[in-house]
Formats: structure tokens, sequence, C-alpha cells
């Protein structure tokens, strides 16, 4: 790769709830720390076509759409630095994902974690395996596929939850490859080893789904009375308390410094009551998302600026998949009919080739003959002894070329003849080399 090309690290997050610290912490901090890099391309984006999958109300789609790009925005991300925008402007997506379709082996998606863990739920419930599970939910790494493998991104910060995607998105990019040619980038799934999973009000992971997160952008007010739900023993002040599965401890250590978390490890061993603990958790969040909250607030009051925003974002993003959609449009066929001049694709350049084919005669030995595409023999061989032999000269013919005709000669009962069939054949060769390097 030529090195002044920026490393490009994509990443979206699916709209369909109100941003908590869980996302913060996990995925809008460090996208936004690493869109600070002058050496990475950055492509961050609301990924409204995967909120359909589970998620029909449309208002809360449209409400999480605003109130995530606010928050990326809040938090720091420059839309004059990335490339930000919504999935959904940007129509070659779909139509990439169809393409990606075509290529993906069924068997690849029926094993994929999410469509998974459904079929598992309903067969441990004794339902049919795919009740309720739509095909969208199936089709899901697909769609991130596309996302993914457009605009050619290297790097895909996201959760271990998603590896499996990323990979996917590796495979249908080869697969494509190997049938279309050179067109996509093969993507790396990137896992923060330093971005611990966010533990939620009650000590499991921080998520929409079990209903105990701490909202990222609520007044302060509001942020303290939830900060002041999360669970804890029922350790008195005083009594040392333990660090290891507190929630909030995680919670204070996602925020604070090392020097912080010492001292706030400390305190826990000196018996510091949970009440004061709280207290000191919400100021140090507050310190670092106060700032932050005007903007916030700012940007939510005023949605059109937005939209303007994020269409900008998708024009710029167009810029890249208008012209590579059209490339790969015509990579599989979907081309102007009288573009007939194009140099046929590897694949059809191989069809076109003379081909061997190996036989057995009645006398019991072992023949082979050059047929080209028409069916004209170009080279018929004497017998062998067995298909093993036929099969090495054969390959020889193939690897070594003119180097192997000099042996190839005495095999052949009219030498001088058989080097005029064979110089032909050569040339037919070399022609249809040059076709496939083309
Ligand atoms: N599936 C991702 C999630 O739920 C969101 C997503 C959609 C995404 N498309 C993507 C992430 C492409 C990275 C790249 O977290």
């Amino acid at each position: 790769m030529n090195s002044t090309i920026r490393t490009r690290v994509l990443t979206g997050i699916t709209t369909t709830g109100t941003p908590h610290l869980g996302n913060y912490v996990g995925a809008i901090r460090p996208t936004v720390q690493a869109s600070r890099n002058t050496q990475t391309d950055g492509f961050y984006f609301l990924a409204d076509y995967h909120a359909l999958i589970k998620c029909d109300e449309p208002a809360r789609i449209q409400r999480s759409t605003l109130e995530i790009a606010a928050s990326w925005i809040a938090s720091g991300l420059d839309p004059d630095k990335v490339t930000f925008y919504r999935q959904s402007d940007i129509p070659e997506i779909p139509e990439l994902t169809w393409l990606l379709t075509c290529v993906t082996g069924k068997g690849v998606l029926n094993r994929a974690h999410a469509y998974k863990a459904a079929v598992d739920k309903n067969n441990t419930a004794g339902h049919d395996p795919d009740s309720d599970v739509t095909a969208g939910l199936f089709m899901y790494p697909v769609l991130m596929g596309a996302d993914i493998l457009m605009f050619k991104a290297h790097k895909v910060p996201v959760g271990r939850d998603q590896i499996q995607h990323i990979e996917m998105a590796r495979d249908m990019a080869s697969s494509f490859n190997h049938l279309y040619g050179e067109h996509f980038v093969l993507p790396e799934a990137v896992i923060e080893e330093s971005v611990a999973l966010l533990p939620g009000l009650d000590g499991r992971k921080m998520s929409k789904s079990y209903d105990n997160t701490i909202a990222l952008f609520a007044p302060a007010a509001q942020m303290r009375k939830q900060i002041s739900a999360i669970v804890t023993d029922s350790k008195a002040p005083g009594e040392p308390k333990a660090t290891e599965g507190s929630a909030l401890f995680q919670i204070y250590q996602a925020f604070a410094s090392t020097e912080e978390t010492a001292a706030m490890a400390r305190a826990y061993g000196d018996g510091i009551g949970w009440g004061d603990a709280k207290q000191m958790l919400f100021e140090r969040i507050d310190r670092e998302i106060a700032p932050m909250r005007e903007h916030y607030q700012a940007l939510i009051d005023n949605p059109a600026q937005m939209d303007k925003i994020l269409r900008a974002g998708a024009d710029k993003a167009r810029q890249l998949a208008t012209p590579f959609m059209r490339e790969l449009r015509h990579a599989v066929g979907l081309r102007a009919l009288s573009s007939g001049n194009i140099a046929p694709s590897a694949k059809e350049a191989r069809i076109a080739l003379p081909s061997f084919k190996q036989y057995r005669e009645k006398d019991g030995l072992f023949y082979f003959k050059l047929v080209d595409p028409k069916g004209q023999v170009l080279l018929q061989s004497l017998g062998f002894a067995s298909p093993k032999e036929a099969g090495q000269t054969i390959a020889r013919l193939q690897s070594e070329g003119p180097a192997a005709l000099a042996s190839l000669r005495t095999m052949l009962e009219n030498p001088k003849e058989t080097l005029e069939v064979l110089n032909e054949i050569l040339g037919l060769l070399k022609a249809a080399q040059e076709s496939l390097e083309k």
C-alpha cells in the first residue's frame, strides 16, 4: 500500500436508542480520539438501516438518529475532518448489499451470532425455529458488509460481539474479488483492548436491552439520580469494600486517570460509604461531560442544522460510492449492452482457453489431447502406460511451456509436424495469457 494513503477507519452506531455512558466509553469517545489522528481517514455513520431490523417505531429511529449524531459532534467529532453521514442517505449501500448477498453463502449467515441466538431462543421455548425472525435479522451481516466494503475501510473499530461480522465482510470481499477481480479492500476489526465493557446499574453490561443504562447527556440532576441507583452490596460506611466486581468502581475507572483510580481503590479499602463513592463518581463523570452538555442541547434544538451537516457528509461519501458502484455494476455484468469492446473477465478468458482432455484407448494406454473451445483438436499425444504419466506431461506442458517441448517432441511420431502444431498452441496460450493479464 502506498504510504501516503491514510488508513481508512470506519464505524457505525445503530440508531435505536438514546446514547448512554456505555456507548460513550465503548464507541463515541474512542472514535473521536481516533478521528484526531491525522494518519487516519475517518468514516463515521448512523446505521439507521440497521435500526429498522430491531425497531419499528419511526419516531424513535428519527429521534435516536438526531441524538447519536449530536452526541458524536458534542463529544468532539469534527464533520469537516471526517466523513460523517447517515447510512440511509447513501442509496449505493442497499444496492451493494444485493451484490454481496449473491456472493454470500446462506450457511455462513445461518452461523451469525444474532440470528443463531434468536433461533436458539425459539428452540428452547419450543417454538418454530424461525418464529419472529425477519429476513432483515438474517441479512444483517450483509448490510454491514456493504457499509464497510463500500468505502474500502482498512480498520473497523467495533465491540467484541461484532468481530464475526467483520470476518464475514472479509469473506464477502474475497469471494467477490475472486469472481470479478480486485475491487474490495479486506477490512480488519479493531478491538480497543483498553476499553472495558462498561457495566450498567445492575452490574451486567450496560445496554438498552437490560434497561440498566445511564444516559450520556441527561441533565446533571438526572445523571446524579441514575448514578445513585447503581447496585452495591450492603456494607456500611467504615467497612472496607472490594473493588473487584464493583460496577461503581469499574465505571469510575472508565473516566478516571490511573492516579484517580488508585485513590478510589484506597478509599474502598478505607471503607468509603457508598453514598460518598457515588458522589465521587458523579463528579468525575460530570467533569468530562458537563462542558459538552450545552453543545449537545444546542444541536438537539436545531435538527435542521443537523440535517445539513449530514447531507454534506452524504455528498462527500457519495463522491466515492457513486463511481465505485458504477465500477462494481460493470464488473458483474450490469453494464451497457453496447460496451462490447471490453476485455473479458479473468474467468471468461479462462473459459475461452484451449483445454487438455485425458482419456483411455482400446489399446489400454492413456492419452491426452489439447482441444480448443470450439472442439478442434490441436494436439494429440501418444499413449502413456499410466494416467499419472499422461497427467505429468500435461502439467509440464502447462507450467514449462517451450522448455517442455524438447522432451515432448521425442514422444511424438512426427517431430517436425508436431513442432509446428506446438508453436501454434504456444501462440494461442500466449494470447490467452495476455488477455488474462489485462
Ligand atoms: N452492527 C453494529 C453494532 O450494532 C453497527 C454497525 C452497522 C457497524 N454497520 C457497521 C459497525 C459497520 C461497524 C461497521 O454495533
